[in-house]
């Protein structure tokens, strides 16, 4: 059997990881700024990390959401200290578009709405109602289809109109847009959303999957603007490569028994990895790491002439350039070992697991430096 084509593939294959490295069947070295999506958060193999799911897995890898399961409640305990969130609820799924496709089946559960709104260039995942709220047609199809508005980010006299009709159910919005561009709201677009939100009846679901755990300097990017959501949602770096997804619930919303549900979600290796990585994360303040060493190579990076625009914040960083970066990112890649990630055609999107030191964001600028030289 073949395997179904789907993905554009870097003709590299990579066996082992290490902190902000990686290295291939060759045993080649790269630097590691993309963290394989945003994955990548407390680092590759961690020893912490390791130890503790080789603990769990010589007890028990699984059981069903039939039995009582202390690790979750042990995550939900450690995540809602940490992130600031403890008297929300948290319900477990295994990816970014599960906690979206479940935020707004809430959502609409709460309010009885089904029409949804979303920003310009939103990405919120490939299953039905999250792809729904994504603004891409070419990878939305015609069964996903349903009521959805995209709005201009920071349009808020426009964003109120459509609100104030009072037929949308929920409005969903990236902490950060990290697909679209690293695009930052403004912190006061989000008050005013929130506020508009509160007042129409309508469901704010912070979509935090990228920008979230720690990656902005704050544990979520949206608490910049000082607001509080009523759903957040989470994956990616929750489990440090472990799937692994959630959905913060604020109170209003009340549970009941089969409402949500899901065979894997919250399985016990998968809440061992996510309690691992908010410990890796408070040991070794990586969220103060994320803040220092983006602002870092955030100052740096502006200083380069090629580069027409430095966006984002803590270590989820995107570069803006006047022509297209495949060249760049290929050169980077196979001359001189370094990932990185792309949005669109014109930006590279740096997203390093949480350790970067200052040092590898050195050595990345300096091999950033040499490819930029030559392709002039
Ligand atoms: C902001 C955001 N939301 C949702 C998703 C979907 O997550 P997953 O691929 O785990 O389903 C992604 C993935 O890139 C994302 O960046």
């Amino acid at each position: 059997m073949d395997l179904f084509d789907v993905y554009p593939l870097f003709d590299v294959e990579i066996v082992r990881g290490e902190g902000c490295r990686t290295f291939d069947k060759e045993g080649q070295e790269y630097l590691d700024l993309y963290g394989g999506h945003a994955v990548i958060s407390v680092g590759h193999s961690h020893p912490y990390y390791l130890q503790q799911l080789q603990a769990q897995m010589e007890k028990l890898i699984f059981y069903s959401n039939s039995v009582q399961n202390s690790l979750q409640r042990e995550l939900a305990h450690k995540l809602g200290k940490m992130s600031g969130y403890d008297d929300c609820s948290l319900f477990l799924i295994n990816s970014g578009a599960e906690a979206n496709e479940n935020a707004l089946k809430l959502a609409s559960f709460y309010n009885g709405r089904k029409k949804a709104m979303a920003l310009c260039g939103a990405f919120h995942g490939r299953t039905s109602g999250a792809v729904r709220v994504t603004d891409n047609p070419k990878i939305t199809a015609p069964i996903n289809a349903g009521e959805v508005e995209f709005v201009p980010m920071n349009d808020m006299e426009r964003i109120v109109k459509s609100l104030d009709k009072g037929d949308i159910c929920a409005v969903i919005v990236e902490g950060i847009q990290g697909v679209g561009g690293i695009r930052v709201p403004d912190d006061e677009f989000l008050r005013q959303l929130q506020a508009a939100c509160n007042r129409t009846g309508t469901v704010l679901i912070l979509d935090e999957i990228q920008s979230g755990y720690g990656r902005s300097g704050k544990f979520f990017a949206h608490q910049y603007a000082g607001i509080r959501p009523d759903m957040i949602t989470v994956a990616k770096g929750m489990g440090n490569g472990f799937p692994i997804g959630g959905v913060l619930i604020s109170p209003k919303f009340k549970p009941e028994y089969g409402m949500l549900g899901t065979t894997f979600g919250g399985n016990h290796l998968a809440c061992t990895a996510a309690i691992a990585v908010l410990d890796i994360m408070q040991a070794e303040k990586l969220m103060e790491n994320s803040l220092r060493v983006g602002a870092y190579l955030k100052e740096a990076l502006e200083q380069f002439p090629q580069i027409k625009e430095v966006r984002g914040r803590g270590l989820m960083i995107g570069l803006e350039f006047e022509k297209p970066v495949k060249l760049l990112r290929e050169k980077l890649l196979y001359e001189q070992h370094v990932f990185t990630g792309a949005s669109g055609t014109n930006v590279i999107r740096l997203l390093p697991p949480l350790c970067l030191s200052k040092e590898d964001a050195d050595l990345f600028l300096k091999r950033l430096e040499t490819v930029l030289k030559g392709l002039n």
